[in-house]
């Protein structure tokens, strides 16, 4: 059923082939991110939050973007767990590859939002707390 799900995903924006829709964000994902949320986004029992059915990943998109640019250490809940680690910042990311990155794990592993487009991205950085 997942898997008629996101291959329909694909195929509608796509118009016919069955693919992921998000080939860059997976790649950036791959290399920045997938140490320590893994391949599958389940993140490691008590220490890393997963990214897959995260309720977190809810929120509003600005702060998602800052989040990953500027990373956070601190108490965060997710999905009614606490975790207290660090989230290590990506400054050499540009707007474009967190647009790319945050589009794909929105779209991944059971989760699922509306497209995030660029200047929302761009703006949301540009005024980071
Ligand atoms: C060194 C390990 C590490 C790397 C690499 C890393 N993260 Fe995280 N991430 C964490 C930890 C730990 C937290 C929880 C922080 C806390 O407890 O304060 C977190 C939290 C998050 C959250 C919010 C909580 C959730 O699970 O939804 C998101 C979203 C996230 N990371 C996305 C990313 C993305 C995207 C990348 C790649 C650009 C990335 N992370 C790279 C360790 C990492």
């Amino acid at each position: 059923m997942k898997l008629i799900k996101i291959c329909f995903f694909g195929a509608s924006l796509t118009f016919g082939a069955c693919q992921n829709p998000h080939p860059e964000g997976e790649k950036l994902y791959k290399v920045h991110c997938a140490n320590c949320h893994m391949d599958d986004g389940k993140g490691l029992e008590g220490l890393i939050p997963p990214l897959a059915n995260s309720d977190y990943l809810q929120k509003k998109p600005q702060e998602l973007a800052c989040l990953i640019r500027h990373g956070y250490e601190g108490k965060m809940t997710i999905n009614g767990q606490i975790y207290e680690g660090k989230m290590p910042a990506n400054k050499a990311l540009s707007v474009v590859e967190i647009a790319n990155i945050l589009n794909y794990i929105s779209n991944t592993w059971g989760n699922k939002r509306e497209f995030i487009p660029q200047k929302t991205i761009q703006s949301a950085i540009d005024s980071c707390q």
